[in-house]
């Protein structure tokens, strides 16, 4: 389907539509494919370049988003072919997709998509792979990244928890990344946000010195996303913050100077956002559990949501 289609679009919502975003800069790198990414709520606004050769991909943990499912209807309508990444069996989005690709990441009880996020990122990996007859290297890349999942909650849990502490009264967090990193930026501040309630913004590495940057004061906390094909790139603008004041955590495999915290997570090429969004994720946790919120069910959300 994919080597068929005339136009690929990636769609979702919340966390699901950062999975999209990474995902295009995987298909991009590794198979030279270009993917659109689009928000399912704005999908309607792409019907004119609709066709029965268009592919639209719809990822979604609970399968019941209505912002999503009203965007395959529009593909359905204009005959597209249409793939589901779910994880909740027999939901209605299964029901409407030419093909189901199930995410065998079991109940996710807790309102924040934690483990459904990364599940989607690594069947995304392997589908890229494949689609450049790498199929065994996606796989070996994953299994690094299961190898490493958990040395990297054991070496940081108690630190992250303390960091938590340390920072919970900060009225913003901000987080910048590049490249694939760019992604996990965004779906960093979005934990942070929903489940903290402290405001978090992520940013293209390059673009906070575009307008944000003037926020940036004495012990503001930004988070820096850095990998090795990053690296040089994104500490440069961890420099420009760091000369207004701010406070680094670097997330990368090796440690810098500039950081005033560092957080060590192994290199995996293109699987680098699965492992990196996972100290986030426990941050975000403590951060809520520091603050007295509860990190299972955030106020005003709800696990699926069924409104437009
Ligand atoms: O079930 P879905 O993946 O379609 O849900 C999409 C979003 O509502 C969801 O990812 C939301 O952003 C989560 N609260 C994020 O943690």
């Amino acid at each position: 389907m994919f080597r068929q289609a005339k136009g690929i679009f990636f769609i979702g919502c919340g966390t699901s539509y950062h999975a999209c975003v990474s995902a295009a800069y995987v298909f991009a790198h590794t198979a030279g494919i270009h993917v659109n990414t689009v928000i399912a709520s704005e999908f309607s606004n792409y019907e004119k370049f609709l066709t029965d050769k268009s592919l639209v991909v719809a990822l979604s943990q609970s399968g019941e988003t209505a912002d999503l499912l009203d965007a395959i209807r529009t593909a359905k309508r204009k005959e597209c072919q249409t793939i589901s990444i779910v994880n909740v069996v027999g939901s209605t989005l299964t029901r409407h997709c030419d093909l189901n690709i199930l995410m065998n990441s079991g109940p996710e009880i807790c309102v924040l998509s934690t483990k459904s996020y990364t599940s989607q990122l690594a069947i995304l990996l392997m589908l890229a792979y494949s689609m450049s007859g790498r199929l065994n290297e996606g796989k070996e890349l994953i299994k690094k990244v299961c190898e490493n999942v958990s040395r990297v909650i054991d070496n940081n849990l108690e630190t992250l928890e303390s960091l938590a502490g340390e920072l919970k009264e900060n009225r913003d967090f901000f987080l910048i990344g590049r490249d694939l990193a760019y992604p996990s930026a965004l779906e960093g501040a979005l934990k942070i946000k929903e489940v903290s309630y402290i405001h978090a913004e992520g940013f293209a590495g390059a673009e906070l010195k575009h307008g944000t940057i003037a926020l940036i004061d004495r012990g503001v906390p930004v988070i820096v996303l850095s990998t090795e094909r990053t690296r040089y790139l994104i500490l440069s603008n961890a420099m420009e913050v760091k000369a207004r004041g701010a406070y680094l955590i670097g997330i990368d495999s090796v440690d810098n100077e500039l950081f005033d915290y560092f957080i060590k997570v192994p290199d995996v090429n293109h699987a680098n956002p699965i492992l990196m969004i996972i100290p986030i994720q426990i941050f975000a946790y403590y951060l809520a559990l520091a603050r007295g919120c509860d990190p299972d069910k955030p106020r005003n959300l709800a696990k699926s949501v069924t409104v437009k």
